[in-house]
C-alpha cells in the first residue's frame, strides 16, 4: 500500500481519488508542517500532496528520494514553493492544479478591481469606525471601472478569464506576455501597457524573471489615476515601492490578495492610503478548493499507477 502525505487538511471529498485507489493517507496534526517534519515525513512516503505554504526544497526532495518518494502534487496552480529543477534531477514528478480555479480567481481579481478602483475598503472602514456623517456629494470619490482600460500582465487562463469579465463592464482590454498572442489588445512591452492602462492586473507566475516585475520604475510610468491589482504572487510587486507610489499619489489605488513573505505583512501596507488587502483567497470557494484537492490527489494516483498526469509541471525557463 502506498503512503501519501497530505500536508494540510483538504476540503471534504478532496482525498477521494487517494481513497478510491486504496492509498494510505498520512495527515499530520502539525499544521503547517515545520521544515524538519516535512523532511522526516517525505522520507517515508510515496507521494506528497503539498500546499503553497510548504517549502519543498532540495533537502525535502532528497530525503524523499532516499526513501520512496515519486510524486509531489501541489494543491495550487502556482508552484514557486517547489524546487522543480531538483525534483526533475531526482526523477520526482511535480504536478499542480491548472484549469480548475481560473474563473474563481478571475472573480476575485475582478472583485479587487472594483473594490480598489471604487475605494470600497476605505469607505467601509469609515462607516464601521463611525466616521460617516451621512451622504456627501464630494465624499469617497473614486474612479470609474466601466469604460476604463484594463491592462493584463500575463495572458494565461486566469488573465483571459479576467478579460472576459472586463468586456461586460465595457472596458478596453490590453495584455502583454512573453510571446505575441495574435489576440486583439496585445501590446509588445510592459512599459507600453503600464502607460496606457487605467487598471493593471497581474497574472504571471513567480519566477526569477517576474520577481519585482513591478517596482518604482514601472509604477512611475503608470497614470496617476491608475489602479494596480495583484492576485498572482506577492514578490511580483516591490511592496515598498508600491507604498511609496500610493503615498505620493504616483498611482491612485491598489488591490492585493498576495504578499511578499505572507502571512507576514509589510507594516507599511497596512497604513498605506487607497489600498484593499485580502488574505490570499483567490481560489477560496468550496467548489474550487475541492476540485483543486481532487486534481492534486489524482496526479499522485496517476504517477503511483505508472501514468504521466496531464498536469505535470516542468522547470520555469530562465529569464529571457
Ligand atoms: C494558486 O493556486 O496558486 C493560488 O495562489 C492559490 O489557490
Amino acid at each position: 500500500m502506498a503512503r501519501v502525505l497530505v500536508t494540510r487538511p483538504l476540503t471534504e471529498g478532496g482525498t477521494d481519488p487517494l481513497l478510491a485507489a486504496g492509498h494510505q493517507i498520512v495527515e499530520p496534526e502539525e499544521n503547517p508542517l515545520s521544515p524538519a517534519s516535512l523532511v522526516t515525513l517525505a522520507a517515508g512516503c510515496d507521494g506528497i500532496v503539498s500546499h503553497l505554504t510548504d517549502r519543498i526544497d532540495a533537502t525535502v526532495l532528497e530525503a524523499g528520494k532516499a526513501g520512496r518518494l515519486r510524486v509531489v502534487a501541489n494543491a495550487a496552480v502556482g508552484f514557486d514553493n517547489i524546487d522543480v529543477p531538483s525534483a526533475q534531477r531526482l526523477g520526482i514528478t511535480v504536478c499542480n492544479t491548472p484549469g480548475v480555479l481560473d474563473d474563481t480567481t478571475a472573480d476575485l481579481a475582478f472583485l479587487l478591481i472594483l473594490a480598489a478602483t471604487r475605494l470600497a475598503s476605505e469607505a467601509e472602514r469609515d462607516l464601521r469606525e463611525g466616521r460617516w456623517q451621512g451622504w456627501g456629494f464630494g465624499d469617497h470619490l473614486a474612479r470609474d471601472v466601466h469604460g476604463a482600460t484594463l491592462g493584463l500582465v500575463g495572458y494565461g487562463r486566469i488573465g483571459q478569464a479576467v478579460a472576459r469579465r472586463a468586456s461586460g463592464f465595457g472596458m478596453e482590454v490590453l495584455h502583454t506576455c512573453r510571446n505575441d498572442t495574435g489576440v486583439n489588445g496585445y501590446v509588445p512591452s510592459l512599459d507600453m501597457l503600464l502607460r496606457s492602462s487605467d487598471v493593471v492586473s497581474l497574472h504571471v507566475p513567480l519566477s526569477e524573471s517576474t520577481r519585482h516585475l513591478i517596482g518604482a520604475e514601472q509604477l512611475a510610468v503608470m497614470k496617476p489615476t491608475a489602479v494596480l491589482v495583484n492576485t498572482a504572487r506577492g514578490p511580483v510587486v516591490d511592496e515598498d515601492a508600491l507604498v511609496d507610489a500610493l503615498e505620493s499619489r504616483t498611482i491612485f489605488a491598489a488591490g492585493l490578495d498576495v504578499f511578499d513573505g505572507e502571512p507576514s505583512l509589510n507594516p507599511r501596507l497596512l497604513g498605506a492610503p487607497h489600498v484593499t488587502l485580502l488574505p490570499h483567497i483567490g481560489s477560496a470557494t468550496i467548489e474550487t478548493r475541492t476540485r483543486m484537492a481532487r486534481l492534486a490527489c489524482q496526479g499522485v494516483c496517476d504517477v503511483l499507477a505508472g501514468r504521466t498526469p496531464p498536469n505535470t509541471v516542468v522547470p520555469t525557463p530562465p529569464p529571457a
